[in-house]
């Protein structure tokens, strides 16, 4: 056992680096079976959510706690649509941002900028909750896809309300309409990707949102988190990993040598499942079904056979691909670039951390942890000539 003195108070804890096992929440937003490969939503099967559910309609059921009526669907997503657009400085400020910048940090950044326009904290009002959710929901689309369009001297495209969430995401990257089918794997794909229990960036919502700040500056405290390659990060790493491998006959002489040098095979493993990750399966039919529709794509038997030999290689360990594996393989065919994967992401995860800060809200208690401490106590102050 570990000790910390906390005020008169000794506590003892298990330390765990982390927080591996840890509960850091009570919720009933979402649950993962890591044994069995189970995701619920609010209690529904991610699998019946993938495919009978939209997107906005999951986002609902996260946020609010059950599927809305056909009425209560359509008043959100018409609230949504018209709140699609930007304001003219968020557009000018991303004028300033270096082309070269990772659009994950221009993310970051304009998530923020909204708290500029919109902050006001009225936490304990319903209507300015609603009004959040919608505005984050709305507007990180357009502000991904403008970068992507600003960062080589192009004119933002603007939103079009006849569109679908979705199909419009896609429509302001390419200036091109989806097909049906694109815009619905697409639609598909942020449903996956929408909420996911307490993984790292949904944490820094959690923390972020205890100290009663504005939504924006919570989800501009979880974009920085979802950035990192251990997290959000993999989708893009995972494609760079499969180009680097080139073709199938170099998939287990490649996975020999980065087991050997001890490193990470990208899109692979995770702290909860020890099985494949359910999303990973619906994830890869989705790409089938795309790859039937317009091709196939090289790096996917790549991708199938490295899956096979971390399963060889890993399974024992627990090592499966998990949600990262296949999007990336989804995204190129929707014409996604690949530094705009860790967005997209965060377009979908938007929904989950925006559930996770309205149930923090409503029994809320600030975060602050305690720790093991590992220094030294009543240490002399040397001069520094004396150093
Ligand atoms: C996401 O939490 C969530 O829910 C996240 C997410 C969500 O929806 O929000 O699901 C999204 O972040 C998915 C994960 C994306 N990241 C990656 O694909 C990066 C590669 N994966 C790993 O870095 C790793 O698997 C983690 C970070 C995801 C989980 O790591 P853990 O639980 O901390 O595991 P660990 O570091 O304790 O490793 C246990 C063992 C180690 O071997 P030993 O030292 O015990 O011999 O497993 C090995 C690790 O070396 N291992 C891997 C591996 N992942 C773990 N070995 C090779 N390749 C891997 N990918």
């Amino acid at each position: 056992m570990t000790e910390d003195s906390v005020g008169n108070n000794m506590i003892a804890c298990e330390y765990q680096p982390g927080l591996e096992g840890i509960p850091a929440a009570q919720s009933s937003i979402s649950y993962v079976d890591g044994q069995k490969g189970i995701l619920e939503y609010r209690g529904i099967r991610i699998e019946e959510l993938a495919s009978k559910s939209t997107f906005l309609e999951a986002a609902y059921l996260l946020i609010w706690g059950e599927l809305p009526s056909k009425n209560e669907l359509y008043e959100f997503q018409e609230e949504v649509r018209l709140h699609r657009r930007i304001k003219y400085s968020i557009r000018d400020m991303m004028k300033c941002f270096p082309e070269t910048g990772h659009p994950m940090d221009a993310l970051q950044a304009s998530a923020a900028a909204l708290g500029l326009f919109y902050s006001k904290r009225a936490l304990d009002n319903p209507k300015y909750i609603r009004e959040a959710v919608v505005r984050l929901l709305a507007k990180i689309p357009t502000m991904v896809a403008a970068f992507k369009q600003m960062r080589k001297g192009d004119d933002p495209v603007r939103p079009r309300d006849d569109l679908s969430y979705a199909a419009n995401f896609l429509y302001m990257l390419n200036e091109q309409e989806p097909t049906p089918l694109e815009a619905h794997v697409f639609d598909v794909c942020l449903t996956l990707h929408a909420e996911h229990t307490i993984n790292a960036s949904t944490f820094s919502a959690l923390v972020t949102a205890s100290t009663l700040t504005d939504p924006y500056a919570v989800v501009a405290s979880a974009v920085g988190t979802l950035a990192g390659p251990l997290h959000g990060g993999a989708n893009e790493e995972v494609i760079t990993m499969l180009e680097t491998i080139g073709s199938v006959d170099n998939v287990h002489p490649y996975l020999e040598e980065r087991l050997q040098r001890k490193e990470r095979i990208m899109g692979c493993g995770h702290r909860v499942y020890k099985v494949k990750d359910p999303r990973a399966t619906i994830l890869q039919n989705l790409a089938e079904q795309l790859f039937k529709e317009s091709g196939t794509d090289k790096y996917y038997e790549i991708a199938l056979e490295l899956e096979k030999a971390v399963e060889e290689k890993l399974g024992h360990k627990g090592i499966y691909p998990n949600v990262d594996f296949y999007s990336g393989l989804v995204y190129r065919k929707l014409g996604i670039p690949s530094d705009l994967f860790t967005p997209v992401f965060a377009i979908a995860r938007v929904a989950g951390w925006l559930a996770h800060w309205k149930e923090q809200l409503a029994v809320n208690r600030i975060f602050r942890p305690t720790q093991v401490y590992t220094g030294t106590h009543d240490s002399p102050y040397i001069p520094i000539e004396a150093r």
